[in-house]
């Protein structure tokens, strides 16, 4: 059994193909992240198309706790980039999303109806937030990718999450969850093949990944991967994907962030 994905080498300038195949599906595998972008910003009529289609994910007991900020203040861009210090993610090209983690809102109309503001605090409550929001990112890469813009999630916006707090002035109650820049690409990178199915689906139970079967389709999967070139460091291959977990895995400031002071300070997860 083999997922998705594809012979070695030149094939991954390919993006991989399905059994079953409709508009939807041919744009969801066609996904790769696009890291340069034209000086060209997006129209006003996609935009509003982007907003609508993030805004309409499901949405966890129809609470809604998301609120995307598009930052075309250069000021703020260049305090976000900052915060990132990757240099896509500074300048003009490409439009930038913060997608915030937003139980404010929902603060407030409690606070207008006089119900209490208890849940507020509750980690199970920031969660589903997250969740909302980071189906609203997906829904809204889907669609530009769908359009044929290229996109790139960041995650490191939250290099210095505190600077990205005060640059977008969010209130208490919301997080920044993921940053992401949509626009005209300007590369073609290749597809990067993802895990054999053996290791990540499962029927009835969690699949074996110490069977014969299991560890045979991770080490060709560490072999293809090896094969994918990064425009990031196009002199190199990247390396396989078991040493990029044994070696890079929790690396990065993103990652060593105090989280859980940044999340008490704007009143997120206070309570169990
Ligand atoms: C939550 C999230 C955060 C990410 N953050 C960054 C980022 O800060 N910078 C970046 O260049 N790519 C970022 N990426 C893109 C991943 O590196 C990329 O999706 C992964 O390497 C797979 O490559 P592909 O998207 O081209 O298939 C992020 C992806 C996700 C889902």
């Amino acid at each position: 059994m083999t997922s998705a994905t594809h012979a070695p080498s030149e094939a991954l300038n390919q993006a991989p193909t399905t059994a079953v195949s409709t508009p939807a599906i041919d744009t969801l595998l066609a996904h790769r992240t696009i890291r340069r972008y034209q000086e060209k910003p997006l129209p006003n009529e996609v935009l509003t198309t982007l907003f609508d289609v993030a805004c309409h994910g499901a949405t966890s007991t129809f609470m809604q706790q998301f609120t995307i900020i598009h930052v075309t203040d250069a000021n703020v861009r260049e305090q976000v980039f900052l915060s990132s210090g990757q240099p896509y993610v500074g300048g003009t090209k490409g439009d930038l999303f913060v997608f915030v983690v937003d139980l404010h809102r929902n603060a407030e109309i409690r606070r207008r109806a006089g119900a209490d503001l208890e849940p507020m605090g509750r980690m199970g409550v920031f969660l589903q937030g997250y969740q909302d929001t980071m189906i609203a990112a997906q829904n809204m890469v889907t669609a530009a990718e769908s359009l044929g813009l290229g996109t790139t999630y960041l995650g490191s916006i939250s290099n210095d999450i505190e600077r990205v707090i005060a640059a977008l002035q969010l209130p208490k109650y919301t997080f920044p969850a993921v940053g992401l820049l949509v626009g005209y690409p300007d590369q073609h990178p290749q597809y990067k093949p993802r895990l054999p199915r053996e290791l990540t689906i499962g029927t009835n139970r969690y699949p074996d990944l110490e069977s014969e079967e299991s560890l045979k389709a991770l080490a060709a999967y560490d072999e293809t991967v090896q094969e994918y070139y990064d425009l990031r460091d196009a002199n190199n291959r990247v390396d396989s994907f078991s040493n990029q977990v044994a070696h890079n895995m929790g690396k990065g400031k993103a990652l060593e962030q105090d989280y859980l002071t940044i999340l008490h300070n704007q009143g997120l997860c206070t309570q169990q």
